[in-house]
């Protein structure tokens, strides 16, 4: 997204068509009765007529339900349910580390990529960021067809047409700006819901375009009892071009936000982390000294017992009648290093008033004098005022931190709030972060980690971005890893969509190491293999472990002919039928592309490292083990019955789940094996007739 749109640099044009009447009628009407129209500008007759209805002041119950509406809702989320028989085929060439990695970067659709994650990812993700098109009028909105989400797709991606494939932008003369936005958003919000975790957390980068649609429209899908709060960013200042029409009365944009939605309660009793701000001025409530003996003194008393400290005050002019006033202490560090490194020496001594824990009730400390309290694993520090009112003393030591600000500083700091400030440093050097450039709406990386910060990512945790321009996400990911040992993973989504220049032709762009990229996708790819090699190549001794590697899928159809072209089945048959399949696979697709379907549909994640094995009784048969209990066999064909039979003779784990082998149609030599195999198959079972083995087919 064009963070906030600068004033245009070209004289508007004029409109040289005649004067439309019946636009003119309706600005009239809209003046006059604003509330006939829904958000997207159309006129609508109910409520024109509700509008003119004589006005009755008694109560009624006929109160219209409360919250969003907009044409197509309801198509819109039946969308999320529709299941679709796609997959992702792995791209190792465009890889990194393509075998151990468990960073995925997918190409597609999202709405269809998140749908093929459903079985795999679901409740498994602990944060989401997503930084979608702001709606802004310039901003690619991608058109649904929701009856065939996947053909559209192939279609645009497979076969470019005249316009250069994407064209739609979703422009306010549409007449369905708001609601298409809105219909692209609802499912693919209803989806991530889903494979967020009970503890998870989404946040979502907004303009003020859809801040307010968004916010409803979340309130409906995760509950407005999980909002957490929207972020207020500062993404520039007022300067530049930007002064010129703030002097003349424009409110200039200068934040954009960030809603916040947890998964559930869930997420609260998990640890977060503050955020830190650092600030210059001295907080004078901080002007009382803790001496050693448990007597309570001043500040400024204890600075004027300092010889330097006190040469200093004398220096520069701070001292009466032999007295230092804490309302000089800003003056005095604005002049003194002296006085500064005395404060930074006794941070513990210096103290604060605060309200003392509930359970220090009946303690017993004297006015003038301090003791110790120690409460849910921490010391309290507890004093009385002369009312006789029990207080505790915040320590300056407490509030002394390395601030989270863009050039982070030790000093003192403030908890950061919803308004995160001082982006738009960032924002300067943004273009160069992931050493290639990207004009649409590339967020600073400091942005994502600091969210994953306060939400706490935890060492092994899965973060999604399912609208990943740049891939800013995958980078904060890998930077956090590099600093503290951890493993955490990252999945990204990305559409192919075409590269183009500011007239809207179809551009090739040559990195510096002579890479072309010709869509946002190919970019995205860059970005995550030179960061990756960056952050490697800095991380020094850590390097070893640090996982910079990315495994590439991209969106198509199935590699099984009986199920493309489909009507969408419903998700119960879609799995009956997954069962019954025959050997038809679609021609050009590898082993390997066969392989991932398997394990995509069967619900294991697209970060497994596979490994290739035979079994004892089993000669010539080669399987990809997804761990020692559960066996693949993809393309092979003909597997005789003799090997079947030690297979399936595969005990189950004392207490644990039968072991699983999942195998093509094609693997039977004929029908006389597969009623042979299916004999078998019921007579290797334990006590309670549960099979040893369980065998699926594809
Ligand atoms: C504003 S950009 C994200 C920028 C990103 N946060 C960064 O730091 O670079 C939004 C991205 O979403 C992509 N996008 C839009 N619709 C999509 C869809 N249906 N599926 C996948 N990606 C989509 C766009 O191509 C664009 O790259």
């Amino acid at each position: 997204m064009p963070n906030t749109p600068e004033p245009p640099d070209t004289p508007e044009k004029l409109d040289g068509r005649s004067l439309d009447l019946r636009a003119q009628r309706l600005d009239a009407l809209k003046a006059v009765l604003p509330e006939a129209f829904d958000l997207d500008g159309n006129l609508v007759q109910d409520k024109l007529l509700a509008a003119l209805e004589p006005v009755s002041y008694e109560a009624t119950d006929d109160i219209p339900t409360f919250g969003l509406g907009w044409p197509g809702k309801q198509q819109a989320f039946a969308a999320a349910g529709v299941p679709t028989t796609a997959t992702l085929r792995p791209a190792p060439d465009e890889s990194v580390d393509f075998d151990t990695t468990q960073n995925l970067l997918i190409q597609g659709d999202n709405l269809e990529v998140l749908k093929t994650l459903q079985r795999s990812y679901h409740g498994k993700v602990k944060m989401i960021y997503i930084d979608p098109p702001y709606n802004t009028g310039k901003d690619f909105v991608y058109p649904d067809n929701y009856g065939e989400g996947l053909d559209t797709y192939l279609k645009r991606t497979q076969q470019k047409d005249e316009d250069g494939f994407w064209t739609s932008t979703n422009s306010e003369t549409s007449g369905r700006k708001h609601a298409n936005w809105l219909s692209m958003m609802a499912p693919r919000l209803t989806l991530a819901r889903n494979l967020l975790r009970d503890d998870g957390v989404i946040f979502i980068s907004i303009g003020e375009d859809e801040s307010a649609n968004l916010r409803l429209l979340c309130d409906e899908v995760f509950g407005s009892e999980n909002f957490c709060n929207t972020l207020a960013v500062e993404m520039s200042t007022t300067s530049g071009p930007k002064t010129v029409n703030a002097q003349q009365g424009t409110i200039v944009k200068n934040i954009e936000y960030v809603h916040v939605y947890k998964k559930s309660l869930q997420f609260e009793s998990n640890p977060r982390t503050p955020l830190f701000d650092s600030i210059d001025a001295y907080d004078t409530h901080y002007s009382i000294w803790m001496h050693e003996d448990g007597t309570l003194g001043s500040l400024s008393e204890a600075m004027m017992h300092n010889d330097l400290v006190r040469k200093d005050v004398k220096k520069f002019g701070f001292e009466k009648n032999g007295k230092f006033s804490i309302k000089n202490m800003d003056k005095l560090f604005a002049v003194s290093e002296t006085a500064k490194a005395f404060v930074k020496e006794n941070l513990s001594k210096i103290a604060s008033v605060d309200r003392p824990p509930v359970s220090a009730e009946g303690e017993s400390p004297e006015f003038g004098r301090w003791e110790t309290f120690e409460a849910d694993h921490r010391v309290y520090y507890l004093t009385r005022l002369e009312n006789g009112k029990l207080r505790a003393l915040m320590p300056l030591a407490m509030n002394y931190r390395t601030s989270d600000d863009y050039r982070p500083r030790f000093g003192r700091t403030v908890i950061r709030g919803d308004l995160w400030k001082g982006f738009h440093q960032d924002m300067g050097n943004v273009a160069k972060e992931g050493g290639l450039s990207f004009e649409n709406g590339k967020k600073p990386i400091r942005l994502i980690s600091q969210l994953g910060k306060w939400a706490t990512l935890q060492k092994d945790d899965i973060m999604l971005d399912f609208f990943a321009g740049s891939g800013t996400t995958g980078h904060a990911v890998m930077a956090q890893n590099a600093e503290d040992g951890g493993n955490r993973r990252y999945i990204t989504v990305q559409l192919p969509e075409p590269l183009k220049d500011k007239k809207n032709n179809c551009i090739q762009v040559t990195l510096d190491d002579g890479v072309v990229c010709e869509t946002i996708f190919d970019l995205t790819r860059e970005r995550l293999k030179r960061a990756g090699r960056k952050i490697k190549a800095e991380a020094g001794l850590n390097a070893e472990k640090l996982d910079t590697g990315l495994r590439v899928f991209k969106l198509d159809s199935s590699n099984f002919t009986a199920w493309n072209g489909d009507p969408a089945p419903s998700e119960g048959e879609l799995f009956e039928r997954l069962e019954k399949l025959a050997d038809h696979t679609v021609p050009g697709r590898s082993e390997s592309d066969i392989l991932w379907e398997m394990l995509l549909k069967m619900g294991l994640p697209l970060d497994l490292k596979l490994e290739q094995f035979t079994v004892e009784g089993a000669p010539g048969v080669h399987f990809i083990g997804v761990n020692d209990r559960t066996r693949v066999v993809s393309t092979q064909p003909a597997i005789p019955v003799a090997a079947f039979e030690a297979l399936l003779d595969t005990p189950p784990e004392e207490g644990g789940p039968p072991a699983e082998l999942v195998v093509l149609d094609s693997a039977f030599e004929d029908d006389t094996a597969r009623a042979n195999v299916a004999t078998l198959y019921r007579q290797r079972r334990d006590e309670d007739g549960k099979p040893l083995c369980n065998l699926k087919v594809v």
